[in-house]
């Protein structure tokens, strides 16, 4: 199976411009027969908003908004599966989302659930849970940029059968591409990190994005990685079989060998001792 990335430096507010720069990139894809690709967290938006009322000029409904159709068109005429980080507007509320569109149809949305620093001030945490989606060939997962800082997020995919955990992102901390190997291997399945590259300025403040997409193995390979500043596209093919064998050794299957009884206080807020 064909999967990859697209890494981009998306224009703060100008979605027109946003969307059709990357289905231009997703042409690349198609042309080097992709089957999956990911874009990047907001890709449609920016990244650097400082109140609700301002993204809410640029957030859309999904699937009904200009970027989720216009991604869905994109999935068919390409003959492929889309996820793809976006500003979502679900009545009052603003959601840091990711769709999944797949041959021309939607298959779902995930909402952040572990929202990054300023986001606490403009988004409304996730409230859908953790989702697979079965696309034919593969079932792939769905986690948002600092959602990879909770193994328990990554664990609970792998366990609903993901092969391929899809990661859009906006990273701006060093950390996560070395991180996300340990996603891999702990879970023995496929990352892709769809990242952005660029910066973007408001005030005093400024995010640099770190670019260094990639996609890691359930063998805990980094089997691509782009570049720091430029945008691009990468595609690979996979062995889906890798991710469908839990066993590390002939004695030890990752799933058969936890020990569920004793992780009960994983589930709690704090422990007090
Ligand atoms: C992030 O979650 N965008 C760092």
């Amino acid at each position: 199976m064909k999967i990859g990335f697209v890494q981009i430096k998306p224009r703060l507010g100008d979605v027109e411009f946003n969307v059709k720069h990357a289905v231009d990139m997703l042409r690349r894809a198609y042309r080097r027969e992709a089957e999956v690709i990911v874009l990047p967290e907001l890709f449609n938006t920016g990244y650097l908003y400082t109140d609700k009322k301002e993204i809410l000029k640029v957030a859309e409904e999904i699937p009904n908004g200009f970027t989720c159709r216009e991604l869905m068109r994109a999935s068919d005429e390409y003959s492929m599966c889309i996820v793809a980080g976006m500003a979502e507007r679900c009545g009052k509320d603003i959601y840091n989302s990711a769709i999944v569109v797949s041959h021309g149809e939607f298959l779902g949305v995930y909402r952040k659930m572990h929202l990054f620093y300023l986001e606490k001030k403009v988004f409304k945490a996730g409230n859908l849970g953790f989702k697979v989606f079965d696309i034919g060939k593969a079932k792939v997962g769905v986690l948002i940029c600092f959602d990879w800082i909770f193994p328990e997020a990554a664990r609970i995919l792998a366990l609903k059968g993901a092969e391929i955990i899809c990661h859009p992102a906006n990273l701006v901390l060093p950390y996560a591409q070395t991180a996300m190997l340990a996603r891999s291997i702990e879970n023995r399945v496929y990352t892709i990190t769809a990242n952005r590259i660029g910066e973007e300025k408001r005030g005093n403040l400024c995010f640099k994005f770190t670019g260094l997409s990639q996609i890691t193995s359930p063998d805990m390979k980094v089997l691509v990685r782009a570049s720091k500043t430029r945008e691009e596209v990468r595609v690979i093919e996979i062995d889906l079989k890798m991710a469908r064998d839990k066993r590390v050794t002939e004695l030890n299957d990752i799933f058969e060998d936890r020990r569920v009884d004793f992780y009960r206080e994983i589930l709690e807020k704090h422990i007090l001792v």
